[in-house]
């Protein structure tokens, strides 16, 4: 998401005569577009901004942004803190960005935006915020609630993506299946979104378990157009846990969708939170036996860290080298995981967005080798031979 919103600033700096540059000594003004979901990411933010401080001393014409959901948690503690700061602009207000460049005076007024070719890869952004509150989370006090695009814009985004170049399409929300519109459901926008012309593949993140409903399933089962693959973080494999945080789902109800989804081929990738406070030794065992059970395509795990305001932050915290331990113990199950994964796709027919002259992505998201070169955009018929490490070969390939 902070991507695709990195994405739309720019296109508001270019707008304003901005040109993109990957050399900090180059550059007349930087946007730090930041993250605040757990605390070592707004470290990183702010760590930076000590850095460019230096930057800046050596011509205090240069402008610095700082905007995203660090931004927006930190606010006008912000520009006392780092006086030298020219733009804050929090999460929420990303949707005013060109107001806020308009307001400070800095950026020349705007023309039409040199709008860059988004390349074969889009994202459409067609929710902001979300509506849950898992305790843990920060996410809804910095991006606030739902606000679902409505669906004739999404569908104008995507088809503007799609004639500049872009055959896979990656709709974006922070629980992007409880997306509606009057009667447009999630599904539904699936389809329309793929019946586009020149889009190949739709892919979406983050979903979240409650959504998947077979009613769901059943409206995108014979559109093969839809990415085989979703990223759904289950957080903990305890109910004891899940409850606690809040999630709306218990460690047997997460299992069955993972059953229905994988069924209508899925691979899924999850995220999993170690040493939430009332985590116990049986808890933690409860969720490296999900991970066990799932077959997940692979699983990134984080160290529980509070987050001011969040009713979990109020908790007594458990030690910092149990979490460390738990974390080191999740980790040595998961390495591996994708390999297996991988294994598991010998012997398949796949089709292949060519991302490379010789490499792209199957629908289930697993990276292919083919044995000669195609044009990047093709969609290749294969063979799986084999797999070595995150890589399959492929062979018999035809477009
Ligand atoms: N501590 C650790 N991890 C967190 N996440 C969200 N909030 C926290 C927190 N307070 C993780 C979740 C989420 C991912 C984006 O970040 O696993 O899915
Ligand atoms: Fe945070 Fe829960 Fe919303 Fe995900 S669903 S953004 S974890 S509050």
């Amino acid at each position: 998401m902070n991507e695709a919103d990195s994405e739309e600033m720019f296109l508001h700096l270019s707008a304003r005569g901005a040109v993109r540059t990957d050399t900090l000594e180059e550059a007349d003004a930087v946007l730090i577009n930041t993250c605040t979901v757990r605390d070592h990411a707004e470290h990183r933010a702010i760590s930076f901004l000590g850095r460019l401080m230096k930057w800046k001393r050596q011509d205090p014409r240069r402008i610095i942004i700082f905007a995203g959901c660090a931004a927006q948690r930190l606010g006008n503690q912000l520009k006392k803190r780092y006086p030298f700061l020219n733009i804050v602009c929090g999460a929420k207000e990303i949707e005013n960005f060109a107001n806020t460049l308009d307001k400070s005076g800095l950026f020349a007024p705007a023309g039409a935006a040199a709008t860059p070719a988004p390349g074969l890869l889009a994202y459409a952004t067609i929710m902001r915020g979300c509506n849950f509150n898992c305790t843990y989370c920060i996410v809804p006090s910095v991006r606030g609630p739902v606000k679902c695009l409505p669906v004739q814009d999404i569908l104008q985004d995507v088809t503007r993506k799609a004639q500049a170049g872009a055959k896979e399409i990656m709709l974006l929300g922070q629980t992007v299946n409880a997306y509606e519109d009057g009667a447009t459901s999630f599904a539904d926008l699936l389809n329309r979104v793929s019946e586009i012309p020149g889009v190949e593949r739709v892919r979406f993140t983050s979903p979240h378990p409650i959504y998947f409903t077979p009613q769901f399933l059943q409206a995108v089962k014979d559109n093969p157009k839809i990415a085989r693959h979703v990223h759904l973080p289950v957080q903990s494999g305890s109910s004891k846990v899940l409850r606690e945080m809040k999630r709306g789902y218990t460690r047997e109800l997460f299992l069955e969708k993972v059953e229905a989804l994988q069924e209508h081929g899925f691979t899924i990738s999850t995220d999993i939170i170690v040493g939430f406070p009332t985590e116990t030794e049986e808890d933690f065992q409860e969720t490296l036996s999900l991970v066990e059970k799932a077959h997940f395509f692979a699983a990134y795990c984080f160290k529980y860290s509070p987050r001011q305001g969040t009713p979990a932050a109020q908790m007594q915290l458990l030690p910092q080298n149990v979490l460390e331990k738990r974390l080191d113990i999740l980790l040595n199950q998961v390495r591996g995981l994708s390999e297996q994964a991988y294994q598991r796709q010998v012997g398949t027919q796949q089709d292949v967005l060519m991302e490379e002259p010789t490499k792209g992505r199957t629908s289930g998201n697993f990276w292919v080798k083919t044995s000669r070169a195609f044009a990047v955009g093709n969609m290749v018929r294969c063979e799986i031979e084999k797999a070595e490490g995150t890589l399959l070969f492929a062979r018999n390939e035809h477009d």
